[in-house]
């Protein structure tokens, strides 16, 4: 066993970390009990580097940038969906627990695989312009209102870490729910207007309770998310532009009658 390299700030933590490997018969799912002493400023992301360091190397979890840019470090911490290099241990209880997130599939410990299911949610809303004249690279750039470029960088924003999709009490029961990050990917291509799918194209993809119509307005995702995107807004976008494309018929069909009434 390595030594502690860290200096101890005074509370011993206890975390609690549940364990399987699918792909090993022998495992089973079950929790291991881990303590620490705290450091000051201590992160989660630092916590399972030395508990994997100084007492389990075989402890599984996911990380690259330790600075909420990656994505990666997703789990649940105390049933509460969050980054592992976001989340100050001084703001937790004395005992820890952690799980994977939900929904997505699980490859070993607190490790999943966000990958495949943001692949599929890209694929599936189409999530790249389109555009109806092929491209020209001597066309001179298209100019954009600045108010729009930063409601579409808003979008952008998204890491793909998956806590909203975790959070999400619809996405959790209907895997073919598009989810929280899938609804604002395509707000954002929606308001682009490089992108000219139409209402009609969009209504297809989203007017459904796989879409925006599946959501039950729980609002977890919002509360959430890492990067305190306003998903409560792009929810109330796309409900607007669906009921715009499905009222604005509806109000051409009733205006004849309309008249035929006044004529009474
Ligand atoms: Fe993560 Fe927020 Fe993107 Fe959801 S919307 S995947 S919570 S960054
Ligand atoms: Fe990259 Fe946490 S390690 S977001």
């Amino acid at each position: 066993m390595i030594e502690p390299r860290h200096e101890a700030s005074g509370r011993k933590l206890r975390f609690e970390i549940f364990r399987y490997n699918p792909v090993d018969p022998s495992s089973h799912p079950h929790m291991d009990t881990f303590e620490l002493g705290e450091t000051p400023y201590m992160t989660l992301f630092i916590a399972l580097h030395r508990i994997r360091e100084e007492q389990d190397p075989s402890l599984q979890f996911d990380f690259s940038c330790r600075s909420a840019v990656c994505g990666s470090c997703g789990l649940l911490i105390n049933g509460r969906p969050g980054l592992a290099c976001h989340t100050r241990t001084a703001d937790l209880p004395d005992t820890i627990r952690l799980h994977p997130l939900p929904v997505f599939k699980l490859i070993g410990d607190l490790s999943v695989d966000t990958g495949s299911w943001f692949r599929q949610m890209a694929q599936r809303v189409e999530s790249w312009i389109h555009e109806k004249v092929p491209f020209d690279p001597k066309a001179q750039e298209a100019r954009m209102d600045d108010d729009l470029a930063r409601a579409i960088y808003e979008g952008e924003r998204c890491i793909e870490c998956g806590c909203c999709v975790a959070s999400c009490g619809v996405a959790n029961v209907r895997p073919q729910f598009v989810g929280p990050a899938g609804m604002n990917r395509i707000a954002r291509f929606m308001m682009d207007p490089r992108d000219e799918r139409t209402d009609s194209e969009w209504f297809d993809v989203v007017s459904s309770d796989e879409g925006v119509f599946g959501c039950v307005g729980l609002m977890a995702c919002h509360d959430i998310c890492p990067k305190g995107l306003p998903l409560l807004e792009v929810y109330a976008y796309l409900r607007r532009k669906m009921l715009a494309k499905v009222m604005t018929p509806l109000a051409r069909e009733a205006e004849p009658s309309k008249r035929q009434s006044s004529k009474m």
